[in-house]
């Protein structure tokens, strides 16, 4: 649930009187004890601030601070990019973590338009709850918008599959740190390499130090199963001398 709040001000100010976009709780709390040194000018801000915190308290995810004395403020926030006022998020931005069976309905919603775009090989909601332990994903407010996998190949080398962020957060350097996170997950299962099998997205691989190669490169027993049909490129990455 997110509610609107009106505030006499553009939203919450710094000391600088810019205007703060977006607030976490903990920031939020931090502010109000900086802001109640007895100033009264400082009253309302304190007010509006905890009860914000009061909502989140109750389950309420965001709150946005909108200015009454600005003609057409609401619908500045509405209806452009750039919006209008503070928002004030429950959470902590963009938490990268393990995946737990909560998490796969969220996957699912992420995945299924690149199933049916036939970028990602179709994964049935049972298959995730056995798989889900492979998976790291990245919540914003309580919803995942990235997410992706290491699956054991061979003792020497994983495979990263099923990365995915969100269209709304792409370019943002998400897909780097999930791929970053599995690398350092895959060198504490001791494997030399990983390899990643992309019909759409080498150039993202490439970026991030990988090297294509064909088919032969792959260990035998993923070389039978690779679907020459979907003719995914090859990439792999070093990871140990
Ligand atoms: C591929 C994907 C996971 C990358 O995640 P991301 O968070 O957008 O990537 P990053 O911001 O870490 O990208 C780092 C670099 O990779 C390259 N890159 C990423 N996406 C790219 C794209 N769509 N086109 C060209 N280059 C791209 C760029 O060099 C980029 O650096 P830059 O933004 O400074 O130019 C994401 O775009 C995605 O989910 N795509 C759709 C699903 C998909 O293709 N999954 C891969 C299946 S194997």
């Amino acid at each position: 649930m997110r509610i609107n709040s009106l505030c006499s001000r553009r939203g919450i100010l710094d000391e600088k009187q810019q205007l703060i976009p977006t607030l976490n709780a903990e920031e939020a709390e931090r502010l109000i004890k900086d802001y109640s040194d007895g100033d009264e000018r400082n009253d309302s801000l304190v007010l509006e601030l905890s009860a914000a915190l009061r909502a989140f308290r109750k389950g309420v995810r965001r709150c946005h601070l909108i200015s009454y004395e600005e003609d057409g403020a609401l619908l500045f926030e509405l209806f452009t990019k750039e919006g209008r006022g503070t928002l004030l998020s429950q959470y902590t931005p963009e938490e990268l973590r393990t995946a737990g069976i909560n998490d796969i309905g969220g996957i699912l919603n992420l995945i299924r338009p690149l199933e049916e775009a036939g970028v990602l090989v179709e994964r049935s909601r049972d298959l995730l709850e056995t798989e889900i332990s492979n998976f790291l994903v990245i919540e914003l407010e309580g919803t995942v918008i990235g997410c992706a996998a290491l699956y054991p190949v061979c003792e020497e080398s994983g495979e990263i599959a099923c990365i995915a962020i969100h269209p709304n957060h792409q370019r943002a350097k998400l897909g780097g740190r999930l791929l970053c996170e599995l690398e350092k997950k895959a060198r504490q299962q001791n494997h030399a390499h990983v390899y990643a099998l992309t019909t759409v997205a080498s150039h993202f691989f490439l970026e991030y130090g990988f090297v294509e190669l064909g088919v032969g490169a792959l260990p035998n027993c993923r070389k039978t199963l690779y679907n020459y049909r979907r003719n995914s490129k090859i990439l792999k990455k070093q990871l140990k001398g």
